[in-house]
């Protein structure tokens, strides 16, 4: 913990009225603040002059202590560098002591927390670093990403932010960014709004957050895909709506099935253009069947179209969105799978009149993303650089595809039954059936792969078991390693002869 200035030390607190003198309070607190590892090896102090004058004490006090410190070995200076912890003292730091009681709980979960809470406690992820292990979906090709130009652009704004970049700026976003947005989309997903429809968010996942508080009280109903985008079907619960499954059938979620049996919707979310994860495309009828229901119910339809810009031939379907008379539909765009995920940058396109009401909401929620970040994004949009990094993208993804089948051919042979992506970064591994998914992907995974199954998305059992295996962010040696890895799982359990 190497600070610039050294550590605050807020922690110290000299007590004037006590018979100990000031020098022996720090000297003991100091200590202290060392032997129970709050100050960690190698931790920078301010400087003498600097906590004398926080402390409201003479520098000759604080320097006494120094000096006895550095005597005793808890510290060491660096001459013109500062006073450190001394990393020698490591091997007596004792854990700090927990007093702390703690919180009961029932079922695994405490009892404090809210019930909204206890609905996500059984997908709570702390990293995501397993990126891009093979074959985890949903990951572009990290090594790929155009970075000396990325540096180029952030170079242009570190040295000179102006004032629009360092306040929190627009709720709705950094405008330049979202001028850059209207380009784009019309460019590239034949979606025609204007930058006043736009507002930029921190990805699809906080777009789909806000726009369940938004529109949804406790007790609404909500049509999910299903199988579906799981982060979803728990954000609209979390409002308390009641979300119900509705299944896919060979041209996407069934509107006709929804309407005949289930209990009327306020919002439907679905993933027209490449249905998650079973990415089929819906075809026009099922479109227009959907936009006259959203009319006919007066309902909100929220169109998730993450990766329809990686067409791989010809060009993808426009959007749902540019279909709709009636602005029954909220497109939720993200730049996680074109640029990367850790970017944290999506937008949401939607009706004028909901955006005020959308500030209102994010003023309570958060503030905008950060502006830094926005500005070289747009610059990084607006220059080209997107589109020709999607290009080759297109590109890239279509051949480590074919990669992969010839791979996987080779390997497990005819075991799997494979469904090639026309878009996107996955495909869909049919089981033979009979199969149950998770335990094909566990046993996989015990070789150190991570080969999703199908039913990880799925509320209700699909007829037939799957894996969703991602293939964009695979480089060749890893995917030759992954398959063979994969095949050897496969032949332990004698599922493959
Ligand atoms: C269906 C779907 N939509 C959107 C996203 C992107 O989410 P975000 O923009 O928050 O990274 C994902 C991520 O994997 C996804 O699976």
């Amino acid at each position: 913990m190497r600070r610039a200035g050294g550590v605050m030390l807020s922690q110290l607190a000299l007590d004037r009225e006590q018979s100990t003198p000031l020098y022996r309070q720090l000297y003991l607190q100091l200590r202290q603040l060392i032997l129970n590892g709050v100050l960690p090896p190698g931790c920078r102090l301010p400087s003498t002059r600097t906590l004398a004058k926080e402390l409201d004490v003479s520098r000759i006090t604080v320097i006494s202590v120094f000096d006895q410190l550095l005597a005793e070995g808890f510290l060491i200076s660096q001459a013109g560098s500062g006073t450190y912890v001394n990393a020698e003292v490591q091997h007596q730091v004792q854990q700090i002591p927990s007093n702390r009681n703690p919180i009961p709980r029932v079922s695994g979960w405490s009892l404090a927390m809210s019930r909204r809470s206890q609905r996500y406690t059984k997908i709570g992820k702390k990293t995501w670093y397993d990126y891009p292990n093979c074959f985890v979906p949903s990951s572009p090709a990290f090594d790929q990403f155009p970075r000396q130009v990325w540096n180029k652009l952030h170079n242009r704004y570190l040295h000179h932010p102006g004032i629009e970049l360092l306040s929190y700026g627009d709720s709705r976003g950094y405008e330049p960014l979202r001028e850059a947005l209207v380009d784009y989309l019309r460019d590239v997903r034949g979606l025609v709004c204007r930058k006043e429809n736009i507002v930029v968010v921190t990805g699809a996942t906080q777009a789909i957050n806000y726009l369940g508080w938004l529109l949804l009280d406790a007790g609404d109903v909500v049509w999910m895909e299903d199988p579906g985008h799981v982060a979803a079907r728990l954000a609209f619960s979390g409002t308390g709506a009641r979300v119900l499954p509705v299944p896919i059938d060979s041209q996407g979620i069934d509107v006709g099935y929804a309407e005949t049996v289930l209990p009327q919707a306020k919002l439907l979310f679905s993933t027209p253009s490449r249905q998650h994860p079973l990415c089929i495309t819906m075809p026009m009828q099922r479109r227009l069947e959907l936009l006259q229901w959203a009319a006919r119910a007066d309902a909100w339809v929220i169109e998730d179209d993450c990766e329809s810009e990686l067409y791989f031939h010809g060009r993808p379907p426009n959007a749902l969105y540019t279909l709709d008379p009636n602005s029954r539909v909220i497109y939720v765009g993200t730049l996680s799978k074109v640029m990367f995920p850790g970017l944290r940058l999506g937008y949401v396109v939607m009706p004028e009149e909901l955006v005020e009401a959308w500030c209102a909401l994010c003023t309570v929620m958060d503030r905008p993303p950060p502006n830094f970040t926005q500005a070289v994004v747009a610059d990084f949009m607006a220059e080209g650089h997107l589109i020709s990094h999607i290009r080759r993208m297109r590109e890239l993804y279509a051949g480590r595809q074919q990669r992969l089948v010839a791979l996987l051919q080779q390997h497990c042979g005819d075991f799997f039954e494979l469904q090639q992506a026309q878009a996107g970064l996955q495909l869909l591994a049919w089981l033979p059936p009979g199969l149950d998914d998770r335990q094909v992907s566990e046993a996989i995974l015990q070789e150190g792969v991570d080969a999703y199954p199908l039913s990880h998305w799925s509320v209700n059992p699909n007829p037939r078991g799957a894996l969703l295996l991602g293939f964009a962010g695979v480089p060749e040696a890893e995917m030759q390693r992954g398959v063979k890895a994969m095949a050897r799982a496969l032949r332990r359990q004698g599922w493959l002869s």
